[in-house]
């Protein structure tokens, strides 16, 4: 089918999450497959100086709350997926994509009001049209309501990486969407007197799906559900968990520039360098014999950092040490640096976005550790098992369903899952892991089967496939569908 991809970021330049990953690599995955994708993202600053897209001719008028703004479209290509950026410099280039120091910039409603309503006009413009406008997160979580509104022939499919984010804003500013009055009620973006856009997403798109099987089933609870659970559980039938996968080639220990040694499952002594190089690059003394526990993480309480915090001293008295690299929440930040100036040598802690060293810590790090509340997927314990570190994960959403617990008797699974949400049930996982560490054999195999699995988008591609076709009222048996052709500017 011919989709087009709308995501607020986009990797390698100017990420900040899992989504900028997800937006570089699913497209491809669907191209592969025999889809026509195409991307369409803001043009923040980081993309803008990659060099990666070009200005072209094209441009936009797109309807803004009070008149039409000319915006400029930038094109560049990955492979099959053709890729465009909005231009708008005001709202885009600017240090991060979002709001420096952990929060919003306070015009964020307005930049992806903007951005979401641009991207519709895009979509108007290319040829041939999209069958499927594939939104993601609340960034462009109004694109489904400007498709009814505007009566557009295509479908509406709606991602939510993470339902704690939902663009929820005072009722005052409904005005500034530009959408008619009568779309600020329940039914659709209204909740409990404010404007709530991802909530319309979730009952205007044809389709919703999020990034885990089991995120899917948490959200529509009330512990997980950020207040819409009664909202996703009417949806249920149109709401599938598809969980993510990488993009191997990108993430690759075998061939990794960022790595100061290369290995590979059959050949793990480039490992051991890596191991060293890590302990030296972060002043880690020695761990005489004992293990490193890598993080790299956005601070937040979801993440559960501050569990980790805690942990640490315990850990570090057992003869771990640990290496975090993040940025996020200045009072986390401020207690990780406390932590690093209490336990020097012990515990490292880097508060910066730094993609090589976060992939040293992956090659690098005997373990992986992720004490999160939530998670809707995660793709960093997909990177580490990838790069040989076992995985500590707390027992929710997609680290559920990504990793399998290591079972000593029957030498199966690649990590090791433990209840979430307390300090308690970390140091249960943290135990285990330092159990396991004393067995070396064990440890091997456990490495192995991470390293081993398949964690490409393989198996995500048939469920969008399935999700597509179904917003599109195809059945999923039958005719195999395959779109040819190429996207053109429609000027
Ligand atoms: P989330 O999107 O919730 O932050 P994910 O695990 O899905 O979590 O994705 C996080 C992505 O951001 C991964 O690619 C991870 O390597 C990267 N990342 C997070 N923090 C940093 C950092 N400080 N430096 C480099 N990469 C980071
Ligand atoms: C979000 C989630 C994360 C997920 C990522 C990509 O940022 O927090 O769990 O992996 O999106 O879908």
């Amino acid at each position: 089918m011919n989709i087009l991809f709308v995501a607020a970021e986009l990797a390698p330049h100017g990420k900040v999450g899992g989504l900028a990953d997800v937006a570089a690599a699913l497209p491809g995955a669907l191209a592969e497959a025999g889809h026509l994708v195409s991307v369409v993202v803001p043009l923040h600053r980081g993309l803008k100086k990659s060099g990666e897209f070009r200005s072209t001719h094209l441009e936009l008028q797109v309807p803004v709350a009070h008149g039409t703004w000319l915006t400029r479209v930038w094109q560049g290509r990955r492979g099959a997926v053709s890729l465009f950026a909005i231009e708008r410099d005001e709202y885009f280039d600017r240090p991060h994509p979002y709001g420096e120091g952990g929060g919003d910039y306070p015009d964020s409603l307005d930049r992806f009001v903007f951005f979401s309503r641009a991207a519709v006009e895009l979509a108007r413009h290319i040829e041939p049209v999209p069958e499927i406008l594939h939104a993601n997160d609340w960034h462009t979580a109004l694109i489904p309501a400007l498709a009814s509104v505007a009566r557009l022939p295509m479908r509406t499919v709606f991602t939510i990486h993470n339902l704690r984010y939902q663009g929820e804003f005072p009722a005052a500013d409904f005005a500034r969407l530009g959408l008619p009055a009568e779309m600020f009620r329940p039914e659709t973006l209204e909740f409990y007197g404010r404007v709530n856009l991802l909530k319309g997403a979730v009952l205007l798109a044809d389709e919703v799906t999020t990034v885990s099987p089991s995120y899917a089933r948490e959200i529509q609870t009330e512990d997980f559900g950020h207040g819409l659970h009664e909202v996703l559980k009417g949806r249920s039938e149109h709401l599938t968990g598809i969980l993510n996968g990488i993009d191997e080639e990108a993430w690759n220990p075998a061939s990794d520039p960022a790595l100061p040694s290369h290995f590979r499952s059959g050949a793990l002594s480039g490992r051991e360098e890596c191991r060293a190089a890590l302990e030296a690059e972060l002043g880690l003394e020695a761990a005489n014999g004992r293990p490193i526990f890598g993080m790299v993480t956005r601070l937040t309480p979801d993440k559960g950092v501050d569990l980790a915090l805690e942990a640490a001293e315990r850990l570090v008295g057992q003869g771990g040490r640990l290496a975090i690299l993040g940025t996020g929440e200045p009072g986390l930040e401020q207690a990780a640096r406390d932590l690093a100036k209490r336990l020097p040598g012990r515990v490292s802690v880097r508060l910066e976005h730094h993609e090589e060293l976060a992939r040293r810590i992956f090659g690098g790090a005997d373990f992986f550790l992720m004490p999160s509340r939530t998670e809707p997927c995660g793709l960093t314990q997909m990177y580490a098992m990838r790069y040989g570190a076992i995985p500590v994960v707390a027992d929710t959403g997609g680290l559920h369903d990504s990793v399998e617990p290591w079972e000593g008797s029957k030498k199966t699974g690649c990590g090791i899952r433990f209840p979430a949400g307390s300090g308690a049930g970390l140091g249960e996982g943290l135990d285990q892991a330092l159990a396991l560490w004393d067995e070396p054999a064990m440890m091997k195999s456990a490495r192995l089967h991470g390293m081993k699995r398949d964690w490409s988008w393989g198996a995500a591609v048939p469920a969008y496939d399935h999700v597509y076709r179904s917003s599109a009222g195809l059945s999923s048996s039958g005719r195999k569908h395959k779109t040819k052709g190429t996207l053109a500017c429609r000027n």
